[in-house]
């Protein structure tokens, strides 16, 4: 039997750490930190993500700046609202919720927020950054997982880790995040020709494609790592994620439940982004 990763505990504890370290910068330097969060349409997924988001910034002692756009709003109107938050010195942090609606072009919108308040680490320079190992920002979730592996006490150092998704978001970085760790890293598709067989070979699994119950028990390595990035939404309302967690939890010696385990460790590593980037201001 597994033991289970405890996400909230993990993140309630990063969360914990930015709070102490916000006030002690607030009392001897006068730090002043904020994240603004743009919202555009009202997809309900997005709005609980967003409502997430504030309460963290509350709980670590961050100005939170919310704008809910109406699901009508122009290109234009978005990149003159980001341009101006760009300016905004009591923003350090800004945040386009995604997915956008249709007619907004998130690439573009992505590449005109300023790659220093650029706390999602969606910007090209930012990605950059990433791949060649020199970053200021991490995506959130990608960094969440790293932190969930730290939890464990398991080295990645020489493990063979297999990342089923290969999304800008998570996949692709999650790969590079456990390839700086000296991980051996297989990335897998949906044109991987054997997923069950690559997925056997991994130490630590990373399930990030959004297809609910993909990776079963017959598909992990006895005493396995298995994070469960999936978050899909069944049509009985109930969440699960992309592993099949009763068979997995046979195999595994460690994995996160889906709620409750990476979910609250995006938010934690967006926390920290943001603090990040609020302390920039200090070396100027
Ligand atoms: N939508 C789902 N996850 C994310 C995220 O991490 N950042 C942003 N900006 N949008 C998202």
């Amino acid at each position: 039997m597994s033991k289970i990763i405890d996400g909230k505990a993990v993140s309630a504890s990063v969360k914990e750490a930015i709070r102490t370290e916000l006030e002690e910068l607030k009392a001897t330097k006068g730090l002043t930190a904020g994240l603004a969060v743009i919202i555009v349409g009202d997809d309900p997924a997005s709005k609980v993500y967003v409502r997430n988001k504030k309460l963290a910034c509350e709980a670590c002692g961050f100005e939170s700046f919310e704008y809910a756009l109406s699901a009508e709003t122009t290109q234009e109107e978005l990149l003159d609202l980001i341009n101006k938050l760009n300016n905004d010195d009591r923003v350090d942090g800004i945040l386009c919720q995604l997915p956008l609606p249709k007619h907004l072009d998130e690439k573009v919108v992505i590449n005109n927020i300023s790659p220093a308040k650029d706390v999602d680490a969606f910007h090209p320079e930012n990605v950059g950054q990433i791949m060649i190992g020199d970053y200021k920002f991490l995506p959130c979730t990608p960094a969440g997982v790293m932190e969930l592996i730290a939890s464990t006490g398991v080295e990645i150092a020489g493990k063979e880790c297999v990342v089923v998704g290969r999304s800008n978001i998570v996949g692709k970085p999650m790969a590079m995040l456990l390839l700086h760790k000296s991980g051996t890293v297989t990335i897998c598709h949906s044109k991987t020709k054997d997923l069950a067989e690559v997925c056997r070979r991994a130490d630590i699994l990373v399930a990030a494609v959004g297809v609910p119950n993909l990776i079963k028990g017959d598909m992990i390595k006895e005493g396995a790592v298995v994070i469960d990035v999936g978050m899909n939404r069944l049509d009985n309302g109930k969440l699960c994620g992309d592993v099949e967690f009763e068979t997995a939890s046979e195999k595994a010696s460690y994995i996160t439940p889906v709620p409750g385990g990476v979910g609250p460790m995006t938010i934690a590593m967006l926390m920290k982004n943001t603090l990040t980037a609020a302390k920039s201001k200090l070396k100027d």
